[in-house]
């Protein structure tokens, strides 16, 4: 029979809150004869201030026997920045080589979007994950002095830019529009610039169906807002990523709704599967947070893990869910998971 070992790290702030109810419509959704077991971690702020720990070699072994990863948020005002996202977070992307990190975008019937008239959105941003300047390479000296130095190096490697491009491409092909934009800045990052160039020119010429397209960074951010409809799947390093997916968030339902997974395409390692918000300490354990963009992540793992009738079920309920609040008040983040969990198994 058909099971499902998950591993859950709620992490910091809403984190806890969400997850409880992505775990929720999870558990309405799959057939009686799935089994699910799930083991719950607890990374973030709490075990760093108890320990001073932060992701062991011992939780990465542990990690590796699940089948998928559901992450709600890390992070927290309690410790400096970037202490928890480098220790927890990024070192799981990077230790499980998630170099596609997937972030799609559906501006969905009845959600609000601050763009003018009725636009059409529908495209994901293949964003390279485990490159570029989140590497951790730079440095700084005369540290603290009026002449201190820090340099922030981007790594871009053949190898890990061409098969990030050639999944993207892969994913092109499969959509209808078959449309791929290459988003970058190779007009002053030159060096790595020319490298994503080439390479993706080299790849598009094994997928001659696929219509290509390149667009600066900054240019980019302008078509995301004046005619986001002209992009399909876009293709950009790490930190780009990064910046153009919180963009597209807020113009396609906000960052309540927008899902990601991080993908270890091989399957090596298990994949993880978290909501592109934070941890939103000014609103964590007030019941405010909306869940939909962990529940959708939810529907990102279930696909990945071949059960797409299930994660297109999800998909629906929690396009349902949205096309039905206009003018109704306010619901608590139970209220919606318990909402969706009964759309999904009805
Ligand atoms: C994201 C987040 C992370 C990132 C932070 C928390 C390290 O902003 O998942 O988009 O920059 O990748
Ligand atoms: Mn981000």
């Amino acid at each position: 029979s058909r099971s499902i070992n998950l591993a859950v790290i709620p992490g910091d702030g809403i984190g806890q809150e969400v997850v409880a109810e992505g775990l929720k419509v999870l558990s309405a959704v799959l057939p009686q004869d799935v089994k699910l077991e799930t083991k719950e971690y607890d990374f973030g702020a709490q075990r760093y201030h108890a320990t001073g720990e932060t992701l062991t070699d011992a939780d990465l072994d542990a990690l590796k026997k699940h089948d998928a990863i559901l992450l709600g948020a890390i992070g927290d005002p309690s410790v400096p920045s970037g202490v928890l996202e480098r220790g927890f977070l990024l070192k799981l992307r990077f230790a499980f080589d998630h170099h596609v990190n997937l972030r799609p975008s559906k501006l969905l019937p009845g959600v609000a979007t601050p763009l003018a008239g009725e636009p059409s959105i529908d495209f994901v941003v293949v964003r390279e994950g485990t490159e570029g300047p989140y590497t951790g390479n730079g440095g700084t000296i005369r540290k603290g002095t009026e002449h201190e130095v820090a340099t922030e190096v981007s790594v871009n490697t053949a190898f890990g830019v061409e098969r990030v491009v050639r999944d993207a491409f892969a994913r092109a092909q499969a959509r209808p529009r078959k449309k791929l934009t290459l988003v970058h800045k190779n007009n002053v990052l030159t060096f790595a610039g020319h490298l994503w160039t080439n390479i993706f020119n080299k790849v598009a010429e094994e997928f001659p169906e696929v219509t290509t397209d390149y667009i600066h960074v900054d240019a980019a951010t302008i078509y995301l807002v004046t005619d986001p409809g002209r992009f399909d799947v876009i293709v950009t390093d790490n930190l780009f990523g990064d910046i153009i997916t919180d963009l597209a968030a807020a113009v396609s339902g906000g960052i309540g709704v927008a899902a990601s997974g991080n993908i270890n395409p091989s399957g090596e390692f298990p994949s993880m599967f978290e909501p592109v918000h934070g941890s939103a300490p000014d609103i964590a354990g007030q019941g405010k947070a909306d869940p939909s963009a962990t529940v959708l992540s939810v529907a990102l793992l279930l696909r990945h893990l071949g059960y797409e009738a299930e994660a297109a079920r999800i998909d629906e309920a929690v396009s349902a869910d949205l096309a039905e609040r206009t003018g109704k008040p306010a619901r608590s983040t139970s209220e919606i998971g318990d909402a969706l969990a009964v759309r999904v198994a009805g």
